[in-house]
């Protein structure tokens, strides 16, 4: 078995959005208090926040942080979480049964953000709430002075507006779990008629509505058709959601779940252009992945949590190396789309579903998935090429015509940089391959890292650090042809300058 991809610089799919790299942090489980933010801990900073979670945020190079939810956002009381902290109220948060004690809250989030050089994409709750709630959020955020909500917003200390730029009306809206669940019909029309207010406050925002909360969902696509049908001259993107698992362990299906995926981008990109084309408009929608990851580890675990308690561990997902690979093909599935997939945030950053762990009180580490968002993070930013890949293929339990590996490569024109990154799903065989790369001419092999266990199951711990990068050094690149030998399920980045 081998295989062969010819790269062209030539071959441009579109320039990668880096805000593909986001991630999300929700008022769930210890994703904000003992993750983001713990006070009593010996590495936090005078406003409360984890130093070394925001290091290891910034080791990911994340550009944007989905921020407060999630489900939690469809009953979530703003101004709960804003103004001198001893007189925010406690309250019962319905979407995950516990308490919230709104400690951290608006500015607060935005002050994190900017610890860790992420922009913050707001979600606004149009569950139990809507347009007068939304109106005076943004007026809060970013209005300058001189009105109600601004003059608040400085009285709490925060004298220039936070110029938040993008914005989700609403959350899984679709979703009979959602407070204040929605028809299409419904929301759209609420997510319309929010998205202009918010709007004729600040003009030069971006709009996020909401679609599908993943492709099993019985109104899947006729949510996005309504949705946008009702809101497409207000709207800017449409949001896509999506979790994998292994619950059968079958890693060879488990692996091509990134297929599932593909379809659903194309299913939803075809879905908006029909809608533009019904509207006969210029103005194309664009796609917003704004919650992806594996979620199934922690399923059972979850069932035995006491209601209304305060910042329980939540989707505690403990990530094996099987999880890192599906998270890769995942990441290369968004660059092959990079020409409308122009937003994605890996659900969650910290605790939560997340590429990163904390102990309360103690040390945090990096979870097997961290690598693979790493690596695309850093090293994904320029064009996204086409590669031309003849793969031997293979057939799963779900899904025909499975190819044996998933490439995508980005060029850095500016800094003449190109990386390819590649997912090895093979169970048994390495896989060598040959790639034509006549067209970067000058060009050297920088590196080959590769992400390889010899067990798909093996996991990250506090203690221990079993899956981590290494070099493959027996790569080669002579006269344009490099020749790599993939290991056996394996995720790889070549590097070349
Ligand atoms: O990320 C966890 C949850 O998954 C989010 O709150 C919700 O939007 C989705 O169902």
């Amino acid at each position: 078995m081998k295989a062969t991809m010819t790269l062209d610089q030539h071959f441009k799919i579109a320039e990668v959005d880096k805000r593909i790299y986001g991630s999300f942090i929700e008022h769930l489980g210890r994703a904000v208090y003992g993750g983001i933010y713990e006070p009593d801990h010996p590495n936090s900073d005078e406003q409360g926040f984890r130093q070394d979670v925001i290091d290891l945020v910034k080791e990911l190079n994340v550009p944007i942080v989905r921020y407060p939810g999630g489900n939690m956002v469809s009953a979530y009381n703003w101004e709960d979480g804003v103004g001198p902290k001893e007189d925010r109220p406690r309250r019962l948060e319905l979407a995950w049964r516990t308490i919230e004690t709104n400690e951290v809250g608006t500015n607060e989030f935005v002050d994190w953000a900017k610890k860790v050089n992420a922009d913050v994409m707001m979600a606004v709750n149009l569950g139990t709430r809507g347009i007068d709630a939304a109106r005076n959020l943004i007026e809060y955020t970013n209005h300058p002075s001189g009105t109600y909500y601004s003059d608040l917003r400085r009285k709490h200390g925060y004298e220039q507006p936070h110029n938040i730029k993008t914005w989700c009306l609403g959350n899984e809206m679709d979703g009979p779990w959602q407070v204040g669940h929605k028809t299409a019909y419904e929301y759209g029309r609420l997510a319309n008629e929010t998205g202009k207010a918010m709007k004729l406050v600040d003009p030069d925002i971006e709009l996020v509505a909401c679609g599908s909360s993943n492709t099993n969902m019985p109104t899947f696509p006729e949510y996005e058709a309504t949705t946008l049908d009702l809101s497409y001259d207000t709207v800017d993107y449409i949001s896509l959601h999506q979790y994998y698992g292994n619950r059968s362990n079958d890693t060879a299906n488990y692996l091509a779940k990134n297929l599932d995926m593909d379809h659903f981008i194309k299913t939803v990109t075809a879905t908006c252009d029909y809608i533009k084309a019904k509207h006969r408009s210029k103005k194309t929608i664009n796609l917003s992945f704004d919650e992806w990851n594996v979620w199934y580890h922690s399923n059972e675990q979850d069932q035995q949590i006491e209601p209304w308690s305060i910042a329980p561990p939540q989707l505690e997902d403990h990530y094996n190396f099987e999880d890192a690979l599906l998270v890769g093909s995942m990441l290369i599935t968004f660059l092959q789309h990079a020409d409308r997939v122009k937003m994605a945030a890996m659900a969650q950053l910290v605790n939560v579903i997340a590429p990163i762990m904390t102990e309360n009180g103690g040390g945090s580490f990096k979870q097997t998935i961290f690598y693979p968002y790493m690596h695309t993070s850093v090293f994904g930013r320029g064009v996204s090429l086409k590669p031309i890949l003849n793969v031997p293929k293979y057939d799963s339990k779900d899904f025909t015509d499975v190819p044996y590996l998933d490439a995508a490569a980005v060029h850095n024109e500016e800094e003449e940089a190109l990386t390819i990154f590649i997912v090895n799903k093979h169970l048994t065989d390495a896989m060598p391959l040959d790639i034509d790369l006549r067209s970067f001419e000058g060009y050297k092999l920088v590196e080959h890292i590769e992400l390889y266990h010899d067990d798909v199951k093996a996991v990250n711990t506090m203690a221990h650090e079993a899956v981590k990068p290494s070099l493959n050094n027996a790569t080669t690149f002579e006269l344009g042809q490099l020749s790599a030998q993939l290991k056996k399920t394996s995720w790889n980045v070549i590097r070349l300058r």
